[in-house]
């Protein structure tokens, strides 16, 4: 299975909680990136949605062209700590946004008709009189669904993501120079090539008139078994075929397995079963876990493809292990291992740089974890960034 923790790591110097960036991981997901766009002469952008560590920007930057942006918040982290293209999609812009985010944009993609209408005048004139490089996209809907989770499926029914073919009719594009389509979620490639067959089908009147396609995130393209050879099939193929560029977004394949997440057991309570309390949280730390929900990989409780190592009583001592906030729910879930814990055990859950790290929260005032990076070339550990009491404060007011 992929690795997913750089074993060398000696887990005494590491303050809990924190993220523990995986460098030579990271590395290792980027040669994969680099080597699809010297294969396609496609662009790859980092979506900062999934991973917005910026202190490893001059890492990724040398391989990446750029980021994509949700908000102008991201756009702006873009602009100055990457440096690179800058391309801004959200699902609506208020006036203050489109101020915000023309300056500091390559790509600004509109969610709807509605929107390009309400901004077009100010957009051109920005194109004409400031940056002619500037450039402005619609973002489709193909209404093919390939993520069986609905709240991460872009094409569910009623979707607000997305133009629909239909919209198309009668709207002039001009001033429009791409497509951006979004719609995987930790996806082969097999689900992009389905997609792109609909998309042509839905599009074939739009595509050829455009510049560049942006075929979105959700390729899981740093996984062992993605196939790198038919997704640079299916890019080589496209450009040919249209004469265009093409980009990709991913966020979670650029830090998929490059990073973890350390905590120590604060106590252990009884309730018919051991529960064992952390300095974690899952509410608050990690809360795709009860939004997904999933169960995350503990290196301790064991390795196994498909994440279900260590199920209760499998191994000698079984736990249920819970997070610090005051929510009920806050459950990470019921694992075993092969040597009881203690009060100070250190535990370490897998696959936590991406979706995580961006969706900490301070509910209950709880302390963010620290942020870290690990050489293991040179078994030099850093730590980046320890939040303090000030940085929960400066939230409210
Ligand atoms: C528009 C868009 N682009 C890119 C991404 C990144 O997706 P992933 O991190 O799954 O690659 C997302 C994720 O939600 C998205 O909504």
């Amino acid at each position: 299975m992929d690795r997913s923790y750089p074993v060398k790591l000696d887990l005494k110097k590491v303050p809990t909680p924190c993220f523990v960036l995986d460098e030579s991981a990271l590395k290792r997901n980027l040669a994969i990136l680099e080597s699809v766009q010297d294969r396609t002469r496609c662009r790859i952008l980092l979506a900062l949605k999934g991973f917005s560590m910026f202190s490893v920007f001059p890492l990724i930057r040398q391989t990446l062209h750029g980021i994509c942006a949700s908000s102008p918040h991201e756009a702006m982290l873009g602009r100055e700590e990457f440096g690179r293209e800058v391309h801004t999609f959200a699902a609506a812009y208020s006036e203050t946004d489109i101020h915000k985010i023309l300056p500091i944009s390559d790509h600004i993609i509109f969610n709807s008709f509605n929107q390009w209408h309400r901004f077009k005048a100010m957009a051109i004139e920005y194109q004409r009189n400031i940056q002619p490089d500037i450039r402005f996209g619609i973002r489709v809907n193909p209404a093919h669904s390939e993520v069986e989770i609905p709240i991460y499926d872009p094409c569910a029914p009623y979707s607000r993501l997305g133009v629909l073919s239909d919209q198309f009719q009668g709207q002039s594009l001009d001033g429009i120079s791409g497509l951006h389509f979004h719609t995987l979620c930790e996806k082969n490639a097999s689900a992009l090539k389905r997609t792109l067959t609909v998309f042509e089908e839905k599009f074939q009147d739009y595509i050829p008139q455009m510049d560049w396609i942006n075929f979105g995130g959700g390729h899981h393209i740093t996984r062992n078994d993605y196939d790198v050879d038919l997704l640079c099939d299916l890019i080589i193929n496209f450009k040919e075929k249209y004469n265009v560029d093409v980009y990709l977004e991913p966020g979670e394949a650029v830090a998929l397995n490059a990073g973890i997440l350390v905590a120590s057991v604060l106590d252990i309570v009884k309730n018919e079963m051991d529960i064992a309390i952390l300095d974690t949280s899952a509410a608050t730390h990690m809360p795709d876990v009860l939004e997904m929900p999933y169960r995350p990989e503990i290196f301790q409780a064991g390795q196994r493809a498909g994440q279900q190592a260590g199920q209760p009583d499998e191994k000698a001592y079984t736990y249920r292990l819970a997070g610090l906030s005051c929510l009920a729910g806050d459950i990470i879930g019921d694992y075993s291992f092969d040597e009881p814990l203690v009060v100070g055990s250190k535990l370490i859950f897998c696959d936590m740089a991406h979706y995580s790290m961006v969706k900490t929260n301070t509910f209950n005032g709880i302390q963010l974890p620290s942020i870290a990076v690990y050489k293991a070339d040179t078994d030099r550990f850093t730590i980046i960034r320890q939040f303090k009491y000030e940085d929960f404060k400066n939230r409210l007011s």
